[in-house]
């Protein structure tokens, strides 16, 4: 089956054909990047607006570099939510128009879901259920159990900021650019470890420098570690480049020792035949190496998106979530919805 699927809803305007929710034909993503790089951040309207001037062009794109005709196209797939409203009305008003034009079921999907299917994009072999996923990006941190497609329970998630959300906060406090995630990254590679001591939030009750035993809650919170980090900086004053990178060290350390920690602990609770990281952070090589190192012992497999670009937004996961457990639409309109979860 090949779906034809659109993705808009964030800052990435994209359009893929995927073939079995695993082969991808064609991806093409327009990045808003330099865009919002003027404001440190995405400013909604002006991300509408860029959907609008771009989305015609990336699913002609998208057409071309499969070398397919709207006649092998079986279905057309859309991000429904969550995100922001008006980048969705673009996508879904796109996707509706063409399923309507073309005579193709139109095929609802759910962004966070697209997330969790990222990891199925490129493999030869389908991976083995249940998966336990720890998928986190800019707007959303969350551990998954997938139990069967379109099962999925929602072991935890973060109570306040997103990894990816604290890391681009980070960078604007250490004069990096947006987005914060890669520049945070680039700049640790220089830290040194044991400079500085930021702390890492447990959510259970745990003795002063000691670390959890077993973990019982699968929820994050960063915003603590945020005002940590912005405390520090305060207290530092104007930092040399060294003090910049150490501190990028240990801010990247703590984000990722809690995550890994939790998904060790969710897996020895489920003791699933692997685990996915996905999300625009698991483009970060510290965070999947943590991981590997972490279930190593364990002798279960990490995976991570088979390319850097299925991990930041795109549309080719949401083809692969549109095939594995997606909703087909039988109203006669399909309704953006910024807040969707599950
Ligand atoms: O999935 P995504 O493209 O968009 C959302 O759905 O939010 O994720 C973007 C987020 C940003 O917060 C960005 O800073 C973060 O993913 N990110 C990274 C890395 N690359 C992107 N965070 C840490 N390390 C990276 N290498
Ligand atoms: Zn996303």
């Amino acid at each position: 089956m090949k779906i034809l699927a659109i993705e808009t809803s964030f800052d990435e305007t994209a359009c893929a054909i995927v073939e079995d929710g695993m082969k991808v034909i064609s991806s093409v993503i327009y990045s808003q990047i330099a865009l919002h790089k003027l404001t440190h951040g995405t400013v909604p309207e002006v991300a509408a607006r860029a959907h609008v001037g771009k989305i015609i062009p990336v699913v002609e794109e998208a057409l071309f570099q499969s070398q397919l005709s709207i006649a092998d196209i079986d279905a057309i797939a859309v991000t429904q939510g969550p995100g922001l409203i008006g980048s969705l009305i673009v996508g879904v008003t796109a996707a509706q128009v063409l399923a309507k034009m073309w005579g193709k079921p139109l095929l609802a999907v759910n962004h966070i879901w697209g997330h969790l299917y990222a990891n199925f994009l490129g493999r030869e072999q389908l991976p083995d259920l249940p998966i336990l996923i720890i998928s986190v990006s800019g707007g959303h941190n969350d551990l998954v159990l997938l139990r069967k497609h379109g099962e999925m329970e929602l072991l935890g998630q973060t109570q306040d900021d997103s990894a990816g959300e604290a890391f681009d906060k980070a960078a604007r406090m250490l004069d990096l650019s947006y987005p914060g995630g890669p520049e945070i990254e680039k700049l640790a590679k220089l830290g040194r470890p044991g400079h500085f001591q930021l702390p890492r939030a447990w959510l259970q009750q745990v003795p002063t420098g000691l670390r959890p035993k077993e973990i019982h809650d699968f929820n994050f919170s960063f915003s603590g570690l945020k005002t940590a980090l912005y405390t520090l900086v305060q207290k530092l004053g104007p930092l040399d480049e060294q003090v910049r990178a150490d501190l990028a060290y240990e801010f990247q350390e703590s984000v990722f020792d809690v995550m890994t920690t939790k998904l060790f602990g969710a897996w020895e609770k489920y003791r699933t035949p692997s685990v996915f990281i996905s999300g625009g952070v698991s483009a970060n090589q510290r965070f999947r190496s943590l991981a590997i190192e972490k279930f190593n012992q364990a002798d279960t497999a990490v995976f991570y998106p088979t390319k850097l670009s299925y991990c930041t937004d795109n549309a080719a996961m949401i083809g692969a979530a549109a095939f594995f457990a997606s909703k087909k639409v039988t109203d006669p309109v399909l309704e953006p919805d910024p807040s969707l979860w599950n």
